[in-house]
């Protein structure tokens, strides 16, 4: 069954078409690749998926449910939750407060929101930072602490926006795992990442965003081997 369908959706910012007329569909339980040069488009689709901004034209079917219009928590509530690429935790409250904030998507109940939250931040690993500031971690903590925010929203769909950026190897293979810890759970995600190497392990198809555009749509295989991407990536430092 697909879980989300994205229809002829185009975002315009002024002149500029960040996105312009792009489909695809995702099917549940699977990892989506977003890839693409910067300024491709990627983070602004997140947008439009999660109701940050409605977009300018087309749809975003989820569920089978149209959600244009729908404001984020709304998205949340129905299953659909995205990280952000620049991580904003609540710098002056604890991990756990954190996450508390996610869990309340679900629950009135402060006991229940901190039962789903100590939980989350188990499946992070970040257990021994329960009672930190969420200000006081590292960057790859950060990445983390994001994760366990939007895991306690319950979410069916996960959107997650270069959450592996500024992290050493080390941690980013921490963060893989997560992601296909994450799948084995059930949740289906949708994953932006420069890295190509991790892209093409993690995900079972990947879609290519040029210039706001779709370039191609494949298996990691089809992608990697693709002329248009290749051309499109030549002089992308990071790619
Ligand atoms: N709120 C905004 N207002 C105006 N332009 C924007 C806004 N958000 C993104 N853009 C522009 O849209 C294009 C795509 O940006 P973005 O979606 O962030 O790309 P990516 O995440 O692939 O690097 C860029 O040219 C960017 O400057
Ligand atoms: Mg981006």
């Amino acid at each position: 069954m697909a879980i989300l369908e994205i229809s002829h959706v185009s975002k315009f910012f002024g002149g500029l078409a960040a996105n312009s007329d792009v489909s695809f569909t995702m099917e549940a339980g699977m990892i989506m690749g977003l890839i693409g040069p910067n300024g491709a488009g990627k983070t602004t689709l997140f947008n439009c998926i999660t109701g940050y901004y409605p977009p300018s034209k087309g749809e975003i079917i989820f569920k089978g449910r149209r959600m244009n219009g729908l404001q984020p928590d709304k998205v949340c509530k129905l299953g659909m939750v995205r990280t952000w690429q620049k991580v904003r935790p609540l710098a002056k409250l604890s991990v756990v407060d954190n996450v508390m904030v996610g869990a309340l998507c679900r629950t009135n109940s402060l006991k229940v929101a901190r039962a789903i939250a100590l939980e989350q931040i188990e499946v992070v690993g970040l257990s021994h930072k329960t009672d930190f500031l969420a200000g006081s971690l590292p960057i790859g903590e950060r990445k983390k602490l994001e994760v366990a925010r939007v895991l306690a929203t319950k979410p069916e769909l996960l959107l997650l926006d270069e959450v592996m950026g500024g992290l050493n190897p080390a941690e980013s293979e921490e963060i893989v795992r997560l992601i296909l810890d994450i799948k084995a759970r059930g949740v289906s995600q949708m994953v932006i990442e420069h890295d190509m190497k991790t892209i093409m392990r993690i995900s079972d198809r990947i879609v290519v965003l040029n210039s706001g555009e779709k370039l191609t749509e494949g298996s990691p295989e089809e992608v990697v081997h693709n002329q248009a991407v290749i051309d499109a990536y030549l002089g992308e430092s990071h790619a």
